[in-house]
């Protein structure tokens, strides 16, 4: 089975006493590429070191929504041009914690959404509870590919960002017993999605609670085959298949 996994937190001090290890098993059980997540400043630059240390693993930049209030577009530009990062992410909208306020949060994903398209990367959203605001500043930009990450919204939501030629992937909550995402997976074309872990957080049934790490995806492309009616393999190759053209252009 090839395994893509497009959204980890390896840099997490979760994973401090074992990264490496973690790292070399994921190689070994079949997940060939690894794309590691930046948050803010910091996870940034720890995402862009573990992708120099592996070659299988790539990098994003960006500033979550919770750290929008200390966004350094120049930071940002910098790192950007790295051969290693291939997407802008994780950024969007958070209305559900509000650590960072409203107006700033917005500000900050209208400014990296400029950077992504000028720089014509992928995009990587973070939505939480903030659906009709993010479709709406997504449509003044118009990036080229974009992908909704950790997607938890409903059919008509999912039937709007695919209807815009976006893409959605898919966590570890699919495989909750109080999810409702079996309909979304059920419509959601062969071309449009992807897993991820979203690791350390997220671990999917039966290790709900527990440390999560991309060696779990497993258990989220076995709910996804399960609900459409495909083999786990088959689920596998279209993620992957999918990840590596939006992602790798290959
Ligand atoms: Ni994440």
């Amino acid at each position: 089975m090839k395994i893509f996994e497009t959204h980890a937190h390896l840099d997490h001090p979760q994973f401090a006493s074992d990264r490496d290890a973690v790292i070399k098993s994921c190689s070994q059980q079949g997940i060939d590429f690894i794309i590691n997540i930046g948050c803010d400043k910091q996870t940034t630059l720890d995402s862009i070191a573990l992708a120099e240390k592996y070659e299988f693993v790539y990098a994003s930049a960006g500033y979550h929504p919770h750290d929008a209030k200390e966004f350094d577009l120049d930071f940002l530009k910098k790192q950007a041009a790295h051969p290693k990062i291939i997407a802008i992410g994780e950024i969007g909208l958070d209305y559900y914690r509000y650590l960072s306020p409203k107006a700033i949060q917005q500000d900050v994903f209208r400014k990296q959404l400029q950077l992504a398209v000028e720089l014509k990367k992928p995009v990587v959203v973070h939505n939480r509870e903030a659906n009709e605001d993010c479709l709406q500043i997504l449509r003044e930009f118009k990036p080229e590919k974009v992908v909704y990450h950790c997607f938890s919204g409903d059919v008509f939501y999912a039937r709007e960002v695919l209807m815009e030629g976006w893409f959605i992937s898919f966590t570890g909550n699919i495989t909750y017993k109080n999810s409702n995402l079996a309909e979304v997976i059920r419509i959601i074309p062969f071309d449009r999605y992807f897993v991820e872990t979203d690791c350390p957080y997220l671990a999917p049934h039966p290790l709900r609670g527990k440390r999560n790490d991309p060696r779990n995806l497993r258990y989220i492309i076995e709910k996804i085959a399960e609900i459409k009616g495909i083999s786990p393999k088959l689920a596998a190759e279209q993620s992957y298949r999918n990840a590596l053209k939006f992602f790798l252009n290959k």
